[in-house]
């Protein structure tokens, strides 16, 4: 035989000595997976009151009234615990796809600990717990790795029936208030907008116009994505991931249009806190 043959031959022979996966193994793997999660809180923000020592990390939560426990990411800091539900980084040069149907908003995808959408029927929990009001917090980056946000001091989005509406409550930060539509070109505000997908369209087009073009749906023209669109609007960050060198002059890209109208960003994080309201409040 020659010498490569051989070689093959003898890790033929270590693979069949191998033992096989026996089916102790298998069931344990399958019960691991349906088994139940233990929930560790509400969410980020509970388990930081709790805990202010408490590392950046996944977790397991549980908002009030959701049916089931699941995974989030938290970002715990000086400010709090906020519960991370979208985060796009590119996904060192395989970006993770945003163009998606309702079903896969309404229930997210992608992995916490990485790019993900956490899912609309978990946000409108996490946005509806009974004696807290949430706060929402965007964390934007660009290619010149300069960095901002935009922080609204109340934060939810309607049931599903009436397919998420967006509500939002005063803005401060240094991104500009592009959900508001702020002094951009007399741009339609997102606030008060259903949530749209490629196969939902809830985005007030009839049509819309971008210069010389007319189209019907707002996803469709920008990326694919699922997004609050009100005639579209200046802020989409589920749009087209482009690597630096291609992130210029699209409109389907991932933008934050009182801040970056014409270049895509690079990474961006959406979160949620939630503080419980004070007595006078109530
Ligand atoms: C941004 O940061 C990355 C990673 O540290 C670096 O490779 C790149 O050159 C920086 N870009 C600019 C424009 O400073």
């Amino acid at each position: 035989m020659a010498p490569v043959t051989q070689v093959s031959f003898i890790l033929i022979l270590i693979l069949l000595s191998l033992p096989p996966v026996s089916p102790g193994t298998l069931k344990r793997r399958v019960l691991g997976k349906a088994a139940k999660l233990e929930s560790q809180g509400n969410d980020c923000s509970q388990i930081w009151t709790d805990n202010p020592k408490s590392p950046s990390g996944v977790y397991v939560i549980r908002p009030e009234g959701t049916p089931d426990a699941f995974r989030a990411y938290c970002d715990m800091g000086e400010d709090g615990g906020w519960t991370v539900f979208q985060r796009r980084t590119g996904g060192n040069g395989k970006p993770l796809a945003f163009d998606r149907v309702w079903w896969e908003y309404d229930y997210g995808f992608g992995d916490v600990e990485g790019e993900h959408w956490l899912g609309l029927s978990k946000l409108y929990f996490l946005t509806h717990q009974p004696g807290t009001r949430a706060q929402l917090k965007l964390d934007l980056h660009n290619f010149e790795n300069e960095s901002r946000h935009a922080l609204y001091d109340s934060f939810q989005i309607s049931d599903k029936s009436s397919f998420y509406t967006l509500k939002l409550g005063r803005y401060s930060g240094n991104a500009g208030d592009s959900f508001g539509g702020e002094n951009w070109r007399g741009a339609a505000s997102q606030v008060g907008s259903a949530f749209s997908t490629l196969d939902r369209d809830h985005d007030s087009c009839n049509p819309c116009i971008s210069g010389d073009i007319a189209f019907n749906e707002c996803s469709q023209q920008k990326g694919g994505a699922g997004w609050w669109f009100s005639d579209c609007g200046v802020a989409n960050l589920h749009g087209d991931w482009h690597p630096e060198g291609d992130h210029k002059i699209w409109s389907s890209d991932i933008h934050w249009g009182t801040w970056s109208p014409t270049e895509s960003l690079k990474a961006t994080e959406m979160k949620v806190k939630t503080v419980v309201i004070a007595a006078t409040e109530a």
